[in-house]
């Protein structure tokens, strides 16, 4: 079973992937990650991030063993690797560059431990519509920039990073402006997703009734 949850930053994907992941034994690909680790690795090589080729470049190179690296590193998941990230990902040529390993891995789903899985769920922005368009469950997660930009906030107080809320919302309406507006694969719900708004319902409401939409396309396959 293939399932995709795409949405914008902070809508909740993570959470929900990854509760979904282990209740149904599938691997999880955070696609966010291919572009986090291009973005990074053109700050560790000093290119400026306006440079598509070397982005197009390194987007080529980058291996699944090379991307776990990177994501040991502090600047994966900060604001400044989150920007350079977001910037990388507006590149059609860099999109396409990492098209084959993200479909890859649906044919070949992993566990992190190299063991193989049944399956796979993914999350990011395209996962629906072009990563794996004939996916069996689609959901599509979102929320206001407020709610979100709060749920980042404190995600970045926890791990002692020093931004104020306004830099985030900032950011999150930033990141959002790209996503929906890059001329390859803005993001938008796929035809057949199903659309939760984590604003108004909790998380463990999003999951049980994920669960059931899961269980009865399960049970019709
Ligand atoms: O989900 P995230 O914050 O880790 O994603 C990092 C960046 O990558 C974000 O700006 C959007 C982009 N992205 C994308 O364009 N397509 C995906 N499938 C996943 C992420």
């Amino acid at each position: 079973m293939i399932i995709t949850i795409d949405g914008p930053a902070a809508a909740g994907k993570g959470t929900l992937a990854g509760a979904i992941a282990k209740k149904y034994k599938l691997a999880y690909f955070d696609t966010g990650m291919v572009y986090r680790a291009v973005g990074l690795n053109m700050l560790i090589h000093g290119y400026p991030l306006e440079d598509e080729n070397s982005a197009e470049k390194l987007a080529c190179e980058l291996t699944f063993p090379q991307m776990i690296e990177l994501s040991k590193m502090p600047d994966f998941r900060s604001p400044k690797g989150g920007k350079a990230a977001s910037m990388v990902s507006a590149y059609p040529k860099v999109r396409q560059a990492l098209l084959k390993m993200q479909q890859d891995f649906a044919l070949n789903p992993v566990f992190e431990d190299g063991t193989p899985a049944s399956g796979a769920i993914y999350d990011g922005r395209d996962t629906g519509t072009v990563v794996c368009p004939h996916a069996d469950v689609k959901f599509f997660i979102t929320a206001t920039p407020e709610v979100r930009a709060e749920r980042r906030f404190k995600e970045f107080q926890a791990k002692g990073i020093d931004i104020s809320y306004d830099e985030v919302l900032k950011d999150v309406k930033a990141r959002d402006e790209r996503d929906a507006n890059r001329a390859s694969a803005p993001m938008k719900p796929a035809d057949d997703a199903i659309i939760f708004d984590t604003s108004t319902l909790g998380i463990d409401d999003v999951l049980q009734k994920a669960c059931k939409i899961i269980d009865t396309k399960q049970k019709n396959s």
